[in-house]
């Protein structure tokens, strides 16, 4: 990168990602944390996280998702809400429901938390249980969504769709609906982390993508202005390529449980890269000056053809991580897009997944972490 855009201050990001933890009671399949999860012992202490909220109400963050593996799992996490909502920051609470008490709810409410986002493997509770790993895990989350709504906070179920579940879409929208939920999210399974190891046994069908997009496309016709659905289908089956974080140290930044600052939360997938660590970096230096943050930011990174192209500032030459995890080449165009060379290679890879005809392979859950 040249040392003047290097000098440039970007401008600041609107929301970060706070991964309290990576410990989680569920074993998802479609786990998007590393394969390589950062201990308990290494996970920054509460004063360490209020200074980060500090430091990002001062860059000029407005949004603070409380991540994980579980949130919950954090004792202190009343106190991570109040330090962060004392920071000035909008507070959303990204949670499996697992771990969260009346009690609790009580207190993180006391505390000043905004919203809540309750991830969702299925509507039937087999389905469910069995993605999540979890027996009874359906229903405590059902009993969580009621009492988020009945307190008033808004609700957006995080429903994670993939060849298992996505048949059941309609019902998903249908329940988001009959809890009163704001949103909703169906984010088809993105392959990153552990999920990469279960591709072939998470992979839509082409068929069932086009029949989710007609879903979407009826269900927001018929809840306009009562249900928000925001859909991202799986992009493999798709032209063009998602904008992955709006941009690569554009809208938003992770922190990761031990401190480390990240573009997104698989960058620490791509090698070679060093990230700054927010116990030893002020985080708006991270943000605006360090290599790693510069090193795909803006359009002067890009090769041909996304340099040339009329859609770079739609979707920034798509996902650093993906190409890296496809191509091998993280400074590739994603090869999602079909004005690329390495689009060839994604085809072939989707040619050796199961067809619609043949049974999807087995998962492989990931193991709790305590
Ligand atoms: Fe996006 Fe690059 Fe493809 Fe253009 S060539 S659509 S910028 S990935
Ligand atoms: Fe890293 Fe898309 S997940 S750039």
């Amino acid at each position: 990168m040249p040392d003047d855009v290097a000098r440039q201050v970007p401008p600041p990001p609107v929301a970060l990602l706070a991964e309290l933890t990576h410990r989680c009671p569920l074993s998802c399949p479609y786990c998007s944390n590393p394969v390589e999860m950062v201990p308990r012992g290494s996970e920054m202490n509460t004063a360490d996280w209020a200074r980060v909220f500090d430091e990002a109400a001062a860059l000029g963050v407005l949004q603070l998702h409380l991540s994980g593996g579980e949130p919950a799992a954090r004792r202190d996490l009343e106190d991570l809400v109040a330090a962060a909502r004392g920071a000035g920051l909008y507070v959303n609470l990204i949670t499996s429901g697992l771990g969260l008490t009346e009690a609790r709810l009580d207190a993180l409410e006391a505390a000043g938390l905004d919203h809540v986002q309750l991830s969702l493997q299925g509507v039937r509770p087999e389905v469910s249980d069995r993605i999540g790993g979890v027996a009874g895990a359906f229903d405590r989350k059902m009993a969580l969504a009621r009492s988020v709504v009945a307190r008033g906070l808004p609700l957006t179920l995080n429903a994670v769709m993939h060849r298992h579940n996505l048949d059941d879409l309609p019902a998903t929208i249908m329940l988001a609906e009959a809890l009163g939920a704001r949103r909703i999210e169906v984010a088809c399974v993105q392959f990153h982390g552990w999920a990469a190891i279960n591709r072939a046994g998470l992979m839509p069908t082409r068929a069932q993508t086009e029949a989710a997009k007609a879903t979407v496309a009826a269900a927001r016709a018929r809840l306009k202005g009562r249900l928000v659905i925001d859909f991202v289908p799986p992009d493999y089956h798709a032209d063009f390529p998602k904008s992955c974080m709006g941009g690569w140290g554009s809208t938003g930044l992770n922190v990761a449980p031990d401190g480390t600052v990240l573009p997104c939360h698989a960058a620490q997938s791509i090698p070679g890269m060093t990230f700054p660590n927010v116990r030893e970096v002020p985080l708006a230096l991270a943000w605006a000056h360090s290599p790693a943050f510069n090193a795909f930011r803006g359009t002067d990174w890009m090769p041909e053809p996304c340099r040339s192209c009329d859609r770079r500032s739609i979707d920034q030459g798509g996902c650093r991580c993906q190409a890296l995890a496809i191509l091998g080449d993280a400074a590739a165009p994603d090869p999602v897009c079909r004005r690329t060379p390495g689009r060839a290679q994604l085809d072939r890879l989707l040619a050796g997944l199961p067809g619609p005809e043949a049974a999807p392979a087995p998962l492989t859950p990931r193991a709790a972490v305590r």
